[in-house]
């Protein structure tokens, strides 16, 4: 399937790592050219090193700047030298995310850290559709794809941070295709369960090695990738406001004891 994407600029939060370095390297394959967003520095500035040294297509570009997504200022930067290096922005996907506290009880979660985990997990993409909408409008294939997850539906205990942010990403999505609509520009989010990636490793205290010995199964950061191609992607026009779920089914299973 032809996605339409070479020669397109995307601008990807989170990129330094996980899933959002998956995006920046399958954009990068398909001829995009690439903005990484990310405060990580020394992963941000190698991944732009690795893909200018290599992995471009002829005539895309690859740029990283370094920027926390709650800040605003840091992201009106961010975004302005994007648009201002590659001439404009057609394509934006918000990966960057924490998970906050896992396996802690309501009663020990401080406000200040359900406070940091909304701020960067919804604040954070609303900043960067409010910085991006101006470019994406002026794009023919203005689009917008976020990271929520299979915690915007089911929640597990222990991750009532992670969990409410995840469900306010949903709605916000909701909330910017209607809102964005008239302006041609186009948002949806992916809803992957469990990803092989250093937040899901650090979270669930595996390995690559032995994630593959659980009895659920875990996906990659490229399959991710792939669904977020899809929705970033002229190819998925009509779809809109939508929440794309990649979690086996498990969503899908009655309690019905059949
Ligand atoms: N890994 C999973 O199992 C899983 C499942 C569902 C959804 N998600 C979501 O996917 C997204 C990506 O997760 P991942 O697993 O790739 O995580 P990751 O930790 O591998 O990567 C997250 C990236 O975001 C960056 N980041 C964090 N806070 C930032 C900030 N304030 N400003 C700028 N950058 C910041 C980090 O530096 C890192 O490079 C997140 O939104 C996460 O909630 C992950």
């Amino acid at each position: 399937m032809e996605l339409g994407l070479a020669g397109k600029v995307v601008i990807i939060t989170g990129a330094a790592s996980g899933i959002g370095r998956a995006c920046a390297r399958a954009f990068a394959a398909e001829g995009a050219s690439v903005a990484l967003i990310d405060v990580d520095n020394d992963a941000g500035s190698s991944l732009q090193r690795e893909l200018a040294g290599g992995e471009l297509e002829a005539g895309a570009s690859c740029m990283f700047v370094r920027a926390d997504i709650t800040d605003p200022t840091h992201m009106e930067f961010a975004v302005q030298s994007v648009a201002h290096a590659f001439g404009g922005i057609d394509i934006a996907v918000g990966c960057a995310g924490i998970s906050g506290p896992v396996g802690v009880a309501l009663q020990e979660v401080g406000v200040a850290e359900f406070e940091r985990v909304m701020s960067v997990n919804v604040t954070g993409q609303f900043l960067l559709a409010q910085q991006c909408a101006p470019f994406l409008k002026l794009s023919n294939v203005g689009a917008m794809v976020l990271l929520a997850s299979d915690s915007s539906f089911v929640a597990a205990p222990g991750m009532v941070p992670y969990n409410a942010s995840k469900g306010a990403v949903l709605q916000l999505t909701r909330a910017l295709s209607v809102e964005l609509e008239p302006d041609g520009i186009r948002v949806n989010c992916v809803c992957p369960s469990v990803v092989d990636t250093p937040m899901a490793r650090a979270d669930l205290g595996h390995t690559s090695e032995t994630f593959a010995a659980q009895k659920y199964p875990v996906q990659t950061a490229e399959q991710v990738a792939n669904h977020v191609l899809y929705l970033a992607s002229p190819v998925s026009a009509p779809v809109n406001g939508t929440s794309l779920v990649s979690d086996y089914g498990y969503l899908a299973q009655s309690s019905f004891p059949a």
